[in-house]
């Protein structure tokens, strides 16, 4: 049997992780949350040590990379080389350091490979910048988050906010400006919503008027 996939894609702080979670809590279905596989990436190529833009030392790590993902209690935690790696991977380092390993293939067809064979096995909601243009292309429901730049830096700064940071608003800003540009510039599948994705500018939704956005497309769209 087929397994339904819904890709949400877009942009840093456009609201994609938190609507995706619920979605997916609501639907009683699987969440993948693929930034959180760059961010270990990124972790192990900074412990070891490594510029994470250095794609000849970051390639070399993968084959000795065990990346595994838990569902506990239904939150999600990320399993690297054994570790618990959750709460290690939300830092803005390891978040620069996860749009570098991103622009590598090597690390992109790593990844992907994983992501595939978990959507394969089950119904899932899986965000992302790539799912619905590379990951699952032929997912039914594709969903594309934008906001403006400086509503999605105030998401951002409020949640360092929140676990105590010296960042400056402007800072944050300029760094979630970099990563865009990082994303959408790179040459192999690059942030862009694919041709057949519903778009959603979220800068004046809450987060639960955009998952009853998606759940309406969703309920309406299915056979
Ligand atoms: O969604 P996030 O902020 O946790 O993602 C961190 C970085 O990982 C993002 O800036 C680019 C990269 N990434 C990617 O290249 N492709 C994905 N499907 C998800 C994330």
């Amino acid at each position: 049997m087929e397994h339904i996939a819904i890709a949400i894609d877009g942009p840093a702080g456009s609201g994609k992780s938190t609507a995706a979670r619920e979605v997916a809590r609501k639907l009683g279905i699987t969440y993948l949350d693929t930034g959180a596989m760059y961010r270990s990436v990124a972790l192990k190529a900074l412990k070891n040590g490594i510029d994470p833009r250095d794609s000849a030392s970051v390639t070399a790590l993968l084959p000795d990379t065990d990346l595994r993902i838990r569902i506990e209690d239904g939150v999600q935690h990320f399993i690297l080389d054994g570790e618990d790696v959750t709460g290690q991977i939300r830092t803005p380092e390891v978040s620069r350091g996860a749009s570098d390993v991103g622009v590598n293939p090597a690390v992109r067809l790593f990844l992907v490979a994983m992501q595939r064979e978990i959507a394969k096995g089950q119904d899932v909601v899986m965000d992302g910048r790539d799912i619905g243009t590379y990951v699952l292309p032929d997912a039914p429901f594709k969903f594309f988050l934008t906001a403006d730049s400086k509503t999605r830096a105030l998401r951002r700064y409020n949640e360092l906010l929140e676990k105590g940071t010296d960042k400056t608003f402007e800072a944050v800003h300029e760094e979630l400006l970099a990563r865009d540009a990082n994303d959408s510039g790179r040459e192999f599948a690059p942030l862009r919503a694919a041709d057949d994705a519903v778009l959603i500018d979220t800068t004046d939704l809450t987060a639960g008027e955009t998952v009853e956005l998606i759940l309406n497309t969703v309920q309406a769209g299915k056979k």
